[in-house]
């Protein structure tokens, strides 16, 4: 009896397989030369320091992005929104708190019979998303899920700080989830937070804390202790992903590809190096858009199998590190498919702004908010 009852078990083990891509980029690219025309910076600061050279700002809002990425995700994976049962949303730049950005996706992809929640993790959302959803189908409780990592940060950026203002940009990415009996999609994690320390970097002007209090909200000022993050990054993220690994007897010989957070490349070659993982066999694009918080692993993911770096059954590893301070690692089989399945028309608007009049366009509004509440 119980031999019987343990072998139904394990017939019923699921996995949640990634089967559908998508990201969104908004047009508009903010180039280290255009930062340095308002604040006291340089491209060559910039590049040596950090590894950036340029960063999208978007001309719509947070909702726009995900949607378009949404609807990528659901081609690619060659099903439609009424087929989702759970759409997860990691994000810290929402548009609104209530109602959440996760039901405004579940609307627009028609997902009717689809849970809806956000997860905020700040830099980590996206892949504590993953971990939530994958967790939901391997219980049953769900068969397939949407997760998006989207950030609209530049609304809520201090454009007069130039210690933050040349690190962070926008866009969106998402992927769908389904059950599958193949060893598929996320095998192990590590999850983790240095709530400790959370007060080195703390934005400001974009909570509750600061209502009525005469700030107005998303007038921001960050307290970002850029070397204390950069070495807790390091740290959080090599350890996770040992963590991760070991707990399926890997090393990270084993790993294909590590497709890490996208925050600084010194940050990333730094992780490479504790892992003893060459360059070769890690992806990079922080130098196209700079850190986009929760949207860095899904594009960087994206364009990771764009460019062929994902093959049919690679093993990825994929750091995280964030706000709170978060950090986490996941290691991914990834299944037979590196195609995607169909192409959706989904677009933004076209926009006739640039990066940089939209940004003094958020630096006039902030002026006139400041001035009108003193
Ligand atoms: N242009 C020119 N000079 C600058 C700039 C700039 N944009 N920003 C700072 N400086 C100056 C500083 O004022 C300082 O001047 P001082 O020596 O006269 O005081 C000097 O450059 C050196 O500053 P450091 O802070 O020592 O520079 P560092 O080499 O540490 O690099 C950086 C700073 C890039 C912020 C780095 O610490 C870093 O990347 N930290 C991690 C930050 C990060 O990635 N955060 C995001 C992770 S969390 C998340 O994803 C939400």
């Amino acid at each position: 009896m119980l031999t019987r009852l343990l072998r139904q078990s394990e017939a019923r083990v699921r996995y949640a397989a990634i089967t559908g891509w998508g990201k969104c980029l908004p047009p508009a690219a903010l180039t280290n030369h255009d930062l340095a025309s308002f604040l006291d910076t340089s491209d060559e600061w910039i590049v040596s320091r950090t590894g950036i050279r340029e960063r999208r700002i978007s001309h719509v809002s947070l909702g726009d992005m995900a949607w378009v990425a949404a609807e990528r995700a659901l081609a690619a994976a060659g099903i439609t929104g009424a087929q989702i049962e759970l759409v997860v949303f990691g994000t810290c730049s929402h548009d609104d708190q209530v109602p959440n950005m996760a039901s405004g996706v579940q609307a627009r992809i028609g997902a009717e019979r689809a849970a809806a929640m956000d997860v905020n993790t700040a830099c980590t959302s996206f892949l504590h998303g993953l971990s939530t959803a994958t967790a939901l189908i391997r219980t049953g409780a769900v068969n397939s899920a949407l997760v998006i990592g989207a950030e609209l940060i530049s609304p809520f950026m201090d454009w007069t700080d130039r210690n933050v203002a040349v690190l962070f940009g926008d866009g969106a990415a998402a992927v769908v989830l389904q059950a599958t009996e193949r060893e598929e999609g996320v095998l192990a994690e590590k999850l983790g937070c240095y709530g400790e320390a959370r007060e080195i970097l703390r934005v400001h002007g974009m909570g509750g804390a600061y209502a009525n209090r005469g700030r107005v909200y998303g007038d921001t000022s960050w307290q970002f202790e850029g070397q204390e993050i950069f070495k807790r990054a390091v740290h959080g993220m090599s350890d996770a992903s040992r963590c991760a690994l070991e707990k399926l007897g890997l090393t990270s010989e084993q790993v294909d590809l590590v497709i890490p957070h996208q925050a600084n490349l010194r940050i990333i070659e730094s992780v490479a190096k504790h892992l003893r993982v060459p360059m070769e066999r890690v992806f990079v694009n922080v130098h196209r858009y700079g850190n986009m918080s929760s949207a860095t692993v899904p594009v960087a993911l994206c364009e990771a199998i764009e460019e062929g770096r994902v093959r049919p059954g690679s093993l990825l590893l994929m750091p995280g590190f964030g706000g709170g301070l978060s950090y986490c690692a996941h290691v991914v089989r990834w299944g037979e498919r590196v195609a995607p399945l169909g192409e959706s028309k989904a677009d933004l608007p076209p926009s006739d702004r640039s990066a940089l009049q939209i940004v003094r366009d958020v630096m006039a509004v902030k002026g006139r908010a400041a001035a009108a509440a003193s």
